[in-house]
């Protein structure tokens, strides 16, 4: 059994401050939005990973395609003895990457959901002797302090996690990955790409309604934490192509002319008839826009592989 260490990075309250400040930001501004790093409570995150299972969720199948075919590679380019992982959630795909890592000496794996890290970090250390694995519970839009632990450092963003943060919150999350890598570490970044609108939407509207149920989690998060009382199911989940901005939007439409009070923040909210709260963006990419985004942080993007389908694709970038 190897060493596995969690660390709260967030200060004690902090969690319940930011979903306060972002809930009033988000429910009183117009339109309607909320952040969905609030999607992932420990129901969210099982619903998450029963989402990556379903026959219409081609991404996770899609980049696990590519890990396996391409760890060793990415084990040979980096030759990394540190890997960050950020929104690791349960780590499965990344098990083929640390069994490539033939040096790494300690996993870091960083998520806002304790119950992910916690259930993902114990496994992954009973299954690699030797391997330090130190989680860390912590917002990766905020400033991270990673463990003093040896370089080669790589940083993983799997998932197309990337496209739910919007343009100008990619460029600064960007800049902060750039931050954590001395010159020659590396980024494997999964993106998500352009592809018909059908696929699209069915991967985030699916028939058994697995998707809607992990969509309106986060009024259950917002019940729980603030003592709201919305009622889920007085929501429809909603899921659109966005062809100009080339990103899903996932929403909850009201049913029905509602007021739903939330008393830790005295504050009462009106939704219409039909109207939309937007709860997660999901960009998808093509190779040049990743390629320059990476660039104006400061990483040159050295490998491209997409799977057989060309779904998905995994980069590889150096820190320059
Ligand atoms: C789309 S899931 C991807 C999970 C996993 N990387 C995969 O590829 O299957 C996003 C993960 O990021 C975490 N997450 C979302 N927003 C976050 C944030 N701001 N800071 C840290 N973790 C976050 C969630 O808890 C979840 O585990």
């Amino acid at each position: 059994m190897s060493p596995f260490r969690l660390t709260r990075t967030l200060p004690e309250d902090a969690t319940g401050a930011a979903l306060r400040a972002d809930v009033r930001a988000g429910l009183t501004g117009s339109p309607k939005t909320l952040p969905p790093k609030w999607f992932y409570d420990a129901r969210g995150s099982e619903l998450f990973e029963e989402i990556t299972a379903l026959p219409e969720y081609y991404p996770t199948r899609a980049e696990r395609e590519i890990l396996l075919a391409r760890a060793d590679e990415i084990a040979a380019a980096s030759g990394a003895r540190t890997l960050v992982e950020l929104g690791s959630g349960s780590s499965e795909k990344t098990r083929h990457l640390i069994a490539a890592l033939d040096g790494l000496h300690t996993y870091v794996p960083v998520d806002v959901s304790e119950s992910a890290l916690t259930g993902a970090g114990q496994a992954l250390a009973a299954e690699r002797p030797g391997l330090e694995v130190h989680a860390l519970v912590a917002d990766f839009t905020a400033e991270l302090a990673l463990p003093d632990t040896p370089g080669p450092r790589l940083v993983a963003f799997l998932g197309g996690t990337v496209g739910n943060l919007l343009p100008a919150e990619r460029s600064a999350f960007l800049a902060s990955v750039r931050a954590l890598l001395a010159p020659g570490d590396a980024l494997l970044l999964g993106t998500d790409l352009v592809k018909d609108e059908r696929t699209l939407v069915r991967a985030y509207d699916d028939a058994a309604g697995v998707t809607a149920a992990f969509n309106r989690n986060v009024l259950n998060v917002v019940n729980r934490e603030l003592g709201a009382d919305f009622d889920p199911d007085a929501f429809a989940h909603v899921a659109v192509w966005d062809a100009e901005q080339e990103w899903i939007e996932m929403r909850l439409r009201s049913r029905t002319a509602q007021s739903v009070k939330i008393p830790a923040l005295e504050l009462v909210v009106d939704f219409a008839e039909g109207e939309e709260l937007r709860t997660e963006v999901s960009a998808k990419f093509r190779q040049e826009g990743v390629r320059a985004e990476l660039a104006a942080a400061g990483l040159d993007l050295t490998r491209w592989w997409t799977d057989g389908e060309g779904r998905f694709a995994l980069s590889l970038s150096v820190a320059r």
